[in-house]
């Protein structure tokens, strides 16, 4: 596939999401002290690196387990229709779940995940997106945790991908074409 030529600015920096992730796990944590049946629920592929973080700053017993619904392809545009390419290992009802997403856009695939989800009758069902592009959003779905709010940008790193590169960058940087 050819790529036009782009270059990485940094939006937000690894210390700046390191202590942002901190602050969060302090919340979750006050949501789901005292409970022994947490699932964490990692949105593939985006997301492996922010649950990574997540699960090792939060001092609860939990299981984790990954769950694929299909996006963006190489393109530049969420796709409308969603489908589940990997489901859960697990069966999650009566349990406490909690589903980690890396970008919630138009909001439909968090949307979908998430109706799918409660239709399985978790006892507790939260979801946390690291970041939030609330201007792009096509379906009325708000995640109970969001790590920063962007502007309509493409961004890429800690976890997210341009056409599957970038995910290694340990910050969260905007694409800027250059042609
Ligand atoms: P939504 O269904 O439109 O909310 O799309 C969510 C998915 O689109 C995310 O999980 C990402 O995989 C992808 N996505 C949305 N915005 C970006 C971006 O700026 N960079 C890379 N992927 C993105």
């Amino acid at each position: 596939m050819t790529q036009r030529p782009y270059v990485i600015d940094e939006m937000i920096s690894a210390k700046a999401i390191a202590a942002r992730v901190e602050a969060l796990c302090r919340e979750i944590h006050d949501e789901f002290v005292g409970t022994d049946k947490l699932i964490v629920v990692g949105l593939l592929r985006g997301s492996f690196v922010f649950i990574a973080d997540l699960v090792r700053e939060l001092d609860l017993p939990i299981e984790v387990d990954f769950l694929e619904a299909s996006s963006y392809g190489n393109a530049q545009h969420s796709s409308r229709e969603v489908r589940i390419l990997k489901d859960l290992r697990g069966a999650i009802a009566g349990r406490d779940v909690l589903v980690v997403e890396d970008i919630v856009d138009t909001g439909h695939t968090l949307n979908h995940v998430m109706g799918l989800l409660r239709s399985r009758k978790p006892a507790r069902l939260k979801s946390i997106a690291l970041l939030n592009k609330p201007s792009r959003r096509e379906v009325d779905f708000r995640a109970d945790w969001i790590g920063f709010e962007i502007p309509d940008e493409f961004v890429v790193g800690y976890g997210i991908d341009y056409a599957q590169r970038n995910r290694n960058l340990p910050y969260i940087g905007k694409v800027r074409f250059t042609e």
